[in-house]
């Protein structure tokens, strides 16, 4: 079964076409990085407007790789939600319209499940469930028990930031640009992560959210502490900016890995699994496989952040579950905070 994924939740306009959920036959994806660094963000409305000039080319440049035409495909998915309003609209309207016209089931796939699926990509291999997830992004913080397919248990969340969200919103103020977790990552790697004492944030109940603003200030008042209130982050000495970053992201890291360690112990999976733009860090990946054994994370990093292979991945076991309940939808509703 191939299906068409769409995937515009954010900055990234995004095309693929997968066969029976792990195959990829093509994948594209237009990024928008280069728009976005001039204003140090994402701009929802310049993500939304760069989304209709680039969503048909996009669309048509993944038929062209995959070498086949829309009569080989058997239904279209797209992403309702979490994301930017104005940027989803225009992944949901493209699929609804080409779900009718051409007369394909239309599954609407919520984009943190869909990012579960980058991890099916590219494999052979089953997995075993139950399986546990971090899944963290810019835009989400989450420990997901997967039971089976369609079948999850939201463990636990960010109660503030998320992971990615802190790696931008401190790279910024170091001066390092967007997006913030690559860019972090790599002053971290001349950096001493011992420099900088930055607080785990702690919960007086017990709990398996998550916690970044504090992380977040505390590298605000250590910058201020250095260069003043009214610091310039152009103007940071490099020898700061490294350490303040590897301090930070060891602090990210092992945030990440002990609430993932503390869910592992009280629910037993049969894998652990990372997903989401921060499943890139190479860090997060080595501490922990360190802790837990051998861990699942998407094989090529352009499956860990924003694609539409991911939605086509997942759509396909909701499809293999509840075909009867995807027929040729005229409008899918928009969310920022769409749930499962
Ligand atoms: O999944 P994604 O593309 O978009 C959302 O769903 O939010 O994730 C983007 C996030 C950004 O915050 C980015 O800084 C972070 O993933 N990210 C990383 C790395 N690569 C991307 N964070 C840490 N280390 C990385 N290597
Ligand atoms: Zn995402």
């Amino acid at each position: 079964m191939n299906i068409l994924g769409i995937e515009t939740s954010c900055d990234e306009t995004a095309a693929a076409i997968v066969k029976d959920g792990t195959a990829v036959l093509s994948n594209t994806i237009a990024s928008q990085i280069d728009l976005h660094k001039k204003t140090g963000g994402v701009v929802p409305e310049v993500a939304a407007r760069e989304h209709i000039i680039k969503i048909i080319p996009v669309i048509e440049e993944t038929f062209t790789k995959a070498g086949i035409n829309w009569n080989d495909i058997d239904a279209i998915a797209a992403v309702p939600g979490p994301g930017l309003i104005s940027a989803l609209l225009t992944g949901t309207l493209t699929a609804s319209t080409l779900s009718l016209i051409k007369e394909k089931p239309l599954i609407p796939v919520n984009h943190i499940l869909a990012h579960i699926y980058g991890n099916w990509l590219d494999r052979t291999e089953e997995f075993k469930f139950p399986i546990l997830i971090l899944t963290v992004s810019g835009g989400h913080n989450d420990l997901i028990l997967m039971k089976d397919h369609s079948e999850f248990e939201l463990l636990g969340q960010t109660r503030d930031d998320a992971a990615g969200e802190a790696f931008d919103k401190v790279a910024k103020l170091l001066g390092l640009g967007y997006p913030g977790g690559p860019a972090i990552q790599k002053a971290a790697k001349e950096g001493n992560d011992l420099a900088y004492d930055l607080p785990i944030a702690k919960f007086n109940e017990e709990t398996l959210d998550f916690s970044f603003s504090g992380l977040k200030t505390a590298v605000l008042y250590g910058v201020e502490r250095e260069y003043g209130a009214n610091f310039d982050p152009e103007k940071l000495k490099k020898d700061f900016v490294c350490n303040m970053a590897a301090s930070f992201q060891k602090t990210v890291v092992e945030t990440l890995v002990e609430r993932l360690a503390y869910a592992t112990d009280k629910f037993r999976p049969a894998e652990v699994h990372l997903a989401g733009g921060v499943s890139a860090n190479e860090l997060l990946r080595k501490k922990a496989t360190e802790k837990l054994g051998e861990i699942k994370f998407p094989l090529r990093l352009s499956y860990c952040t924003d694609n539409a292979a991911m939605v086509a991945s997942c759509a396909y076991y909701m499809f293999q579950k509840e075909s009867a309940k995807y027929k040729t939808w005229k409008n899918i509703q928009v969310s920022a905070n769409f749930t499962f």
